[in-house]
């Protein structure tokens, strides 16, 4: 076992259960095998759509790239996770309140470093997503895109996990390379298609995922919806505003309110205990 290991594994069980109050918010990480199918502005409207049915709605950053949760809501996070770590801010400082009253936190370069944090950082962390778990329904992850070790641990330490997918073959085998490496979840891996012309090419493109993840890596994938090709997204990504808001009508709209829909119907979720805690095991464990 690493030092840092063993330092976590005393940290959490000091903070034994009976001491926090663990919430039992759905820990969803959205991802991709390519980049630029649709993660972040699923991941926002997702959000949107699910406080507009009344749950509680917070949203990580976790991706370090460019096209960021910030710049499609127009926010401008002053501070991030990064900042509670240095002991800098308290995490009601680093949240930001974005639409439909759904809770911002990003990420920042501490995302990157979150392997090699001191005890003191560690129990900051702990303490600091315990906290929004107890806080929240939902917490939705956009890990961003590809196979690096920041994107997998957090996809191997949440509960539940979105794959994004186009009809474009290399977002396809992306997406099997991406679940190749993930391995199995505790429940089935659910997939969105993004940018459909139809309905029927939303099914085909699930089925050829599915089918090659099911054949080739006993990974039984489940679909919970699929979003229409939408010129009113690109609108809203100018406007900064997002299209559940500025669109509620539009197809994408629909689409994302359906995939909602399917999330809080989902009967493959199985209720776990721990919450952010589970989590916070789970990426270093997965580091050693
Ligand atoms: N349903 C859609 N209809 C039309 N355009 C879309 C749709 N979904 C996404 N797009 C377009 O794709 C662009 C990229 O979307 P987004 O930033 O959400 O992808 P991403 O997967 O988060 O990208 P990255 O991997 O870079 O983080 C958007 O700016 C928009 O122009
Ligand atoms: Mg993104």
């Amino acid at each position: 076992m690493t030092d840092q290991a063993f330092k976590l594994r005393e940290l959490i069980s000091e903070n034994a259960p009976e001491k926090i109050n663990f919430g039992d918010a759905r820990i969803i990480a959205v991802s991709s095998g390519k980049g630029g199918v649709g993660k972040t502005n699923l991941t926002v409207n997702l959000g949107i759509a699910l406080s507009k049915m009344d749950h509680k709605v917070t949203i990580i950053d976790a991706d370090l790239g460019l096209a960021n949760i910030d710049i499609l809501l127009g926010l401008v996070p002053r501070y991030t996770l990064t900042h509670v770590l240095k002991m800098e801010k308290k995490l009601s400082e680093v949240l930001v309140e974005g639409p439909n009253g759904i809770s911002i936190v990003s990420g920042g370069s501490g995302v990157m470093d979150m392997v090699n944090l001191s005890t003191d950082e560690l129990s900051r962390l702990v303490e600091s997503l315990e906290s929004i778990n107890n806080e929240s329904d939902y917490i939705l992850i956009d890990t961003g895109a590809g196979l690096n070790n920041s994107v997998l641990s957090f996809i191997k330490a949440s509960q539940e996990l979105i794959v994004v997918v186009t009809s474009d073959p290399t977002s396809i085998t992306d997406a099997y390379a991406l679940i190749k490496n993930i391995g199995e979840l505790d429940v089935n891996i659910k997939v969105v298609v993004n940018r459909i012309e139809s309905n029927k090419e939303g099914l085909d493109v699930f089925t050829k995922l599915n089918t090659a993840t099911s054949k080739f890596l006993g990974v039984e994938m489940e679909s919970i919806g699929y979003i229409y090709e939408d010129h009113n997204v690109k609108k809203s990504v100018k406007k900064q505003v997002p299209f559940l808001i500025g669109f509620p009508n539009t197809l994408a709209s629909r689409g994302v309110e359906l995939v909602a829909e399917n999330l809080v119907r989902n009967s493959t979720y199985t209720q776990q205990s721990g919450g952010f805690s589970t989590f916070i095991k789970k990426i270093f464990k997965g580091k050693n």
